[in-house]
C-alpha cells in the first residue's frame, strides 16, 4: 500500500517534471496511462498561461482528458511529422528498450511515437530494470486470436487473452481489436522477439519500443534524466 501509494507521487513527479522539453510551436504525441496523464494536465495548466501546441493524442484516454485540460488537439493526417512524443511505459530496461500496452492502447502510441523526432517516457522508478520481464501486450486482430497464442507458444512463450474487468470477455482495443499478453519470462533480445512477433499474420502491433530517446524516471519524488546510451 505503502508502496503503491510513492508510487503515485512518483507517477507525477515524473509525468510533470517531462512538460520542460515542450516548447511553443510543438506538435506534441499525447501517451496514455496514469503517468502521462500527470504530463497531459501540466500541459493544459501552459496552455491556460499563454503555450502554443498542437497534440496528437494516443487513445480515446488521451483525447478526453487533453479536450478538458484545454489542449488543442490535431490528426496524423494533418501533421504527419511531431517535435516530440511524450508517454508511459510498463518496464524499460537498460539498453534503452520499453514495454507497452497496459492500457491496450500500444498500437497508436507506436505509430505516434515513430512519427515523432523524439520521444520521451516518464515513469516510477519500479519500472526501471537492468533486463525486460514484463509480459508483451500483442494487439490482435480478433480472428487470429487463436494463430498468434499458438506462434508466441511456439517462441516460448505463455498466451493469455487479456479479459475486460467492467464487461464480460475480452478487452476490445480503440481499434477494435483483441489484446494477447505474450509472457516470455526474461527476455534476452528484445529486438529479435520485436522481429519475431512483427512476422506472426494478424499480429496488429507488439509493444516494444525500440526508440525512446529520453527516460525521466522519479523515485521518492526525485526525477532522474537519462539520455539514450550511445
Ligand atoms: C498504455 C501504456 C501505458 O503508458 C503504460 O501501461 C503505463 O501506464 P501507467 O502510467 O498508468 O502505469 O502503455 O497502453
Amino acid at each position: 500500500m505503502k508502496d503503491a501509494l510513492a508510487n503515485a507521487e512518483d507517477k507525477r513527479a515524473a509525468g510533470e517534471a517531462v512538460a520542460a522539453l515542450v516548447e511553443d510551436g510543438m506538435v506534441v504525441g499525447l501517451g496514455t496511462g496514469s503517468t502521462v496523464a500527470w504530463t497531459i494536465r501540466r500541459l493544459g495548466s501552459m496552455v491556460g498561461d499563454g503555450l502554443e501546441i498542437l497534440g496528437v493524442p494516443t487513445s480515446y484516454q488521451a483525447e478526453s482528458l487533453a479536450i478538458e485540460c484545454g489542449i488543442t488537439l490535431t490528426t496524423l493526417s494533418q501533421h504527419p511529422s511531431l517535435d516530440l512524443a511524450i508517454d508511459g511505459a510498463d518496464q524499460v530496461d537498460e539498453g534503452f528498450f520499453v514495454i507497452k500496452g497496459g492500457g491496450a492502447a500500444h498500437a497508436r502510441e507506436k505509430v505516434v511515437a515513430y512519427s515523432a523526432r523524439r520521444f520521451a517516457i516518464v515513469a516510477d522508478a519500479s519500472k526501471y530494470v537492468p533486463r525486460l520481464d514484463h509480459p508483451v501486450p500483442l494487439e490482435v486482430l480478433p480472428f487470429a486470436a487463436g494463430i498468434v497464442s499458438r506462434k508466441v507458444e511456439e517462441l516460448g512463450g505463455r498466451a493469455t487473452l487479456r479479459q475486460a474487468k467492467m464487461k464480460d470477455g475480452p478487452v476490445i482495443t480503440d481499434n477494435g481489436n483483441f489484446i494477447v499478453d505474450a509472457d516470455f519470462g526474461e527476455i534476452l533480445d528484445p529486438s529479435l522477439l520485436a522481429n519475431r512477433l512483427s512476422a506472426i499474420p494478424g499480429l496488429v502491433e507488439h509493444g516494444i519500443f525500440e526508440n525512446l530517446d529520453r527516460l525521466y524516471i522519479a523515485r521518492s519524488g526525485e526525477v532522474e534524466v537519462i539520455d539514450r546510451p550511445k
